[in-house]
Parts: structure tokens; C-alpha cells; sequence
């Protein structure tokens, strides 16, 4: 029997979170020999993934260092990825996402002249510094890969319009695989705060913001505004799992520390992070993954950034952009604390970016291009 040797390659938590399905899918069939390297862009961040999916994965770079510059990260990944090819010979790489190891690992591939499959091909907001450096990451991957599988329509007209048509696939996001086995309404959180909390008399309302475009004063006047909602409003409580990139954690310490309803907290494991997001109130965020997350449960998601690859949840009525000034995201903020209509016209439960079948669409389109399946697979129809 034909069999192909598929490597993926990841490096920070968001990827891992949602390769680590599809590195389970591809490990369980029979005609692929599934391959698994990561460069460590994050260490502790992506060791937590690694723990709670059991992925061990057959190559470790541990790049990470302290304070790492974009380009630190894609010299150490691309040389680091060339050799880890040379050695493993895969007939196909896949990288997921645009941060700066999908980036490398997507070049690296392409100068050993390995095709490339891009995971969550096709999001765009057309301003390449912003998100910075996404946006520029993800269209240059969106050039040099071969298979482009893409979570929803919109993601592959956005390929059409930059004259991408040949092997792209519309999957879902295979984000929405992971969900399937991290949520659990019965879920009891190892993180003792999270179970002490308050979840029908008081509004948590969770927070993580960390995008570089936001450092400085976009992340000064939000969290200034997170703040004054704290104190204008005596329900609500604020759980804020603190990224550990050090320009996030001086920042949170500076504007948001030493308030009795404000929790500066560690990050979560996915499994926590996603069970805390099915309890709370209200997400507000600046986070990509969170965006897709949020809807599925069925919570109101407002944007702390000043556009979104992500349009289709705020299609949708769930998901609103409420920018980086101040005054917006305390008055966008206080109306969903205050205005009961306002916020349960937000607060249902909406799919657009999966169905949780993302993983197997994914791998049987891999077999299909590779002759191993005689049908092309279903696309995912949001
Ligand atoms: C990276 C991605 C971003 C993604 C984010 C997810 C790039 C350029 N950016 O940004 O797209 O949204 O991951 O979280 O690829 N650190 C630790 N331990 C960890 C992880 C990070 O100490 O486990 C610290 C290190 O000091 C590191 C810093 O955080 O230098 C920043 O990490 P880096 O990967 O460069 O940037 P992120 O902001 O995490
Ligand atoms: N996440 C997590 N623990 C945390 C914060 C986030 O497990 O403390 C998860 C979150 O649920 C989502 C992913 O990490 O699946 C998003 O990662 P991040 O916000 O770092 O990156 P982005 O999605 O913005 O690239």
C-alpha cells in the first residue's frame, strides 16, 4: 500500500491548540505516516497544549528566548526547520496560521522544495500592519503553499481575489475539533479561583489582550478602560489570564493590579480556558482564537482591535470591534453590563467557523491530492 509521510509544523500555543486534532486525524490513518516538529517559538505556553492533547512531538527546536525580535524567531526557525527536513524527507509540510514559525516553516519547506498545505488558509484584512505581523505572514504562506484549507467561504473568495483557486478545500476551523474534547459543562477547574467565582451573581467578564500593534498606547487605553468598568460597576469581576510576553505582564501589572475584583491570573491550559469561556459573562479580547471560541459558546465577544480577519461572527450579531480608544471600549463594555436586551441579542450560540469535522476534511483532502481517495470531500458549509 502507498503511503505518504505528512510533517507538521507548529510552535506557539494558538497553532498547537489547533493542529494538535489534526495531528491526532492524520495519525490514524493507515496511508500516512504523521510526523510531528515544533519549533518552541513559545515554551511553557506551548508545553501545556503538548500535555493536555498527549502530543509528543518527533523534533523539538526550543527556539523560545526572553523578549525574542520577529526576526530572531524566523532566522532560528528557518535554519532549525531546513535541517529537521533534510533529515525527515516529508512529502508534505503542514503549517497553520500566520505567526512568524508558520512563516519559516512555510519557506523552509518551499527551499527544500517540499509542498506546502497552509491550515486556516485565506483571512485577510488587507492592512499589512495589522494585524502586525499576521496579516503579512499569512498572504506570503498563502503564495508559497500548494494545499490552502480554508475555515469558512469568505476565507477562500479572499484567496480568489489574490488568484489563489487551484487545492484550496473549505474545511471549518479545526479549532473547533479541539472544543469538542476540552469542553465539559461538568468541568471542575484546577485553578482554585475559577471555581470560587461567582458566575450567576456577579458578571466575570474574561479578558486577554497581547497583539504586538497593541503594545503601547492601544494596550494602556484598554486597560484603563477595563479598569473603570471594575470600579463604575460593583458586579462585575474581571479574570485576566496574563500572556507571559513581558511588555503584556508590565503592562497588565501597571494599569490593572491591586484591585480586590480585578484577577491577574497565569495562563490557562486550554481545557480550563475553554470551560472558564463557557461560565462567563462577557469576553473581551484581542486574541484571534478567542474570536471563534466565544461565538460557539454562545458568549458576546467585543474586539480590542481596530478590524477583524474574522468578520463572519460579527456578521452574525455575536462578535462587535470595539477598537483600541478608551472611551469606546468603556462604553461598548458598560452597555452589555447594563443593557439586558442589548446583550442577549449578542449572547447566542452561533457556528460560522466549524462544524467539528475540520480535522477530517483536512486529511481527506490530503489523501485525495496524494491518490490515496478516489472522492474530493465535502466542503464545510457554514
Ligand atoms: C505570537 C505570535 C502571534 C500569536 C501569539 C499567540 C508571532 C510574531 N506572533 O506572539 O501571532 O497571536 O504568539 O499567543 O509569531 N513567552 C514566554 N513563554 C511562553 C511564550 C512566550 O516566556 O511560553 C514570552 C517570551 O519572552 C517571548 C515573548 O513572550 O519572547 C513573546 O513571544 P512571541 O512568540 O515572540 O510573541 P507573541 O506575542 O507570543
Ligand atoms: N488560551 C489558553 N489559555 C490562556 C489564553 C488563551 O488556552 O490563558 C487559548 C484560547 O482559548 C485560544 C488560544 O489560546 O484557543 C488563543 O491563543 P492566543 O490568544 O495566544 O493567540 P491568537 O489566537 O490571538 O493567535
Amino acid at each position: 500500500m502507498k503511503t505518504i509521510r505528512v510533517m507538521t509544523i507548529f510552535g506557539t500555543r494558538p497553532e498547537a491548540i489547533k493542529m494538535a486534532p489534526l495531528v491526532r486525524a492524520l495519525d490514524s490513518r493507515p496511508g500516512i505516516e504523521s510526523l510531528c516538529c515544533v519549533t518552541a517559538q513559545h515554551r511553557e505556553m506551548l508545553d501545556s497544549v503538548l500535555e493536555i492533547f498527549h502530543l509528543r512531538p518527533d523534533y523539538d527546536l526550543d527556539i523560545m528566548e526572553p523578549r525574542q525580535t520577529l526576526s530572531t524567531i524566523t532566522s532560528k526557525c528557518l535554519l532549525g526547520v531546513e535541517k529537521v527536513l533534510q533529515e525527515a524527507r516529508p512529502d508534505l509540510v503542514l503549517v497553520h496560521g500566520d505567526t512568524s514559525t508558520t512563516f519559516a516553516g512555510a519557506l523552509a519547506a518551499f527551499y527544500q522544495q517540499v509542498p506546502v498545505g497552509h491550515v486556516e488558509a485565506g483571512l485577510r484584512t488587507l492592512d499589512k500592519y495589522s494585524p502586525f505581523p499576521e496579516e503579512m505572514n499569512r498572504t506570503l504562506v498563502g503564495d508559497i503553499a500548494d494545499l490552502h484549507f480554508c475555515p469558512t467561504p469568505a476565507n477562500r473568495q479572499n484567496l480568489e481575489r489574490e488568484g489563489i483557486g487551484d487545492g484550496v478545500f473549505v474545511t471549518g476551523n479545526t479549532v473547533i475539533d479541539a472544543m469538542a474534547t476540552t469542553v465539559d459543562k461538568d468541568f471542575s477547574f484546577s485553578t482554585p479561583l475559577l471555581n470560587e467565582l461567582d458566575y450567576t451573581g456577579h458578571k466575570i467578564v474574561l479578558v486577554t489582550c497581547h497583539r504586538r500593534e497593541n503594545y503601547g498606547e492601544p494596550m494602556a487605553n484598554i486597560m484603563t478602560a477595563l479598569r473603570r468598568l471594575v470600579e463604575e460597576y460593583p458586579e462585575v469581576e474581571l479574570v485576566y489570564p496574563v500572556h507571559l510576553s513581558p511588555v503584556v505582564q508590565e503592562a497588565a501589572k501597571r494599569y490593572l493590579s491591586g484591585h480586590p475584583r480585578i484577577h491577574l491570573i497565569a495562563p490557562l491550559d486550554v481545557q480550563e480556558m475553554h470551560n472558564l469561556m463557557a461560565r462567563c459573562y462577557l469576553v473581551m479580547t484581542d486574541s484571534g482564537g478567542l474570536q471563534e471560541e466565544a461565538p460557539a459558546l454562545g458568549k458576546p465577544v467585543l474586539v480590542l482591535r481596530r478590524e477583524t480577519e474574522r468578520p463572519e461572527a460579527v456578521r452574525a450579531g455575536t462578535v462587535k470591534l470595539a477598537g483600541t480608544e478608551e472611551e469606546a471600549v468603556f462604553s461598548l463594555g458598560a452597555r452589555l453590563i447594563e443593557d439586558e436586551a442589548a446583550y442577549r441579542e449578542m449572547a447566542h450560540a452561533v457556528n460560522p467557523y466549524g462544524d467539528g469535522h475540520a480535522c477530517r476534511r483536512i486529511v481527506d483532502a490530503i489523501e485525495w491530492k496524494f491518490g490515496l481517495r478516489e472522492e474530493r470531500p465535502e466542503e464545510f458549509r457554514a
